[in-house]
């Protein structure tokens, strides 16, 4: 894995922005792996800045994103499906077809775990962009999950559930479970973007990076990775 630390969250997703500028301007039909959470924001704000400015193009652009809540509509304010929409897809040319996420609000949980799988199966991620949660998971893979496990619906961990609440306006309204992505989703993709900032992310950091390859911290299976990139502020860094 190769590590670079910024030196603070501009300068993080500014060198993220570049990597991913590189992939869609190589690959106009590339399929970009998304995440959503805070991190990645000021990444995505270039994205759309860049396609406003320089005309960059995501008309043929397919995306896959990570999870989803489980039990919230897509036109819910709080699923990943209108952050998205919010803090990306709105901005850019993309068409919303193209666009790919888990549905939260599905009748049957273990059909729509295969439906995902199917889609993911036929869409690999040129690059998948990820967050880590301060416990070390990567999309909602909690401590504990197979590193073999595919797209499965799973109980949020308590730290998750607080440290996601901040964007809710009750903590009751935080969702116990969701769907997500399984590490062998993730591993499938060409290169792997991992992104961190903060101090309350340095545990995870130095978990995902010098930590015992183990189930019990999902990041570490990124070691296992053979293009994987992370990029983390100073903070985040702290205990490399
Ligand atoms: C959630 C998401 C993860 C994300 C994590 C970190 O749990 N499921 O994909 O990486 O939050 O979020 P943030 O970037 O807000 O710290």
């Amino acid at each position: 894995m190769k590590v670079i630390v910024a030196n603070d969250y501009e300068e993080m997703s500014q060198k993220a922005f570049e990597i991913m500028a590189d992939v869609v301007k190589n690959k106009p039909d590339a399929v970009l792996g998304l995440a959503t959470g805070t991190t990645p924001l000021g990444l995505y704000g270039r994205m759309i800045k860049d396609c406003k400015a320089n005309g960059t193009s995501y008309k043929n652009i397919k995306t896959v994103n990570l999870d989803e809540y489980a039990g919230l509509d897509g036109n819910n304010k709080n699923s990943y499906a209108s952050f998205m929409k919010e803090n990306l897809f709105n901005g850019l040319d993309i068409d919303l077809k193209n666009t790919h996420i888990e549905n939260g609000s599905a009748s049957d949980a273990e059909k729509e775990c295969e439906r995902y799988n199917k889609v993911l199966c036929g869409l690999k991620q040129d690059i998948q962009l990820l967050g880590l949660g301060s416990n070390g998971h990567i999309a909602f893979n909690e401590p504990g999950t197979p590193f073999g496990a595919e797209v499965h619906i799973v109980n949020l961990a308590e730290s998750t559930i607080r440290d996601n609440s901040r964007l809710f306006d009750n903590k009751k309204d935080v969702p116990v479970s969701a769907y997500t992505m399984g590490p062998k989703n993730i591993m499938q993709a060409k290169k792997i973007l991992v992104l961190a900032s903060g101090a309350n992310k340095a545990d995870a950091v130095y978990g995902a990076v010098k930590g015992e390859i183990s189930e019990s911290l999902p990041a570490s299976v990124l070691q296992l990775h053979p293009d994987c990139i992370m990029i983390v502020d100073k903070e985040a860094a702290a205990r490399l």
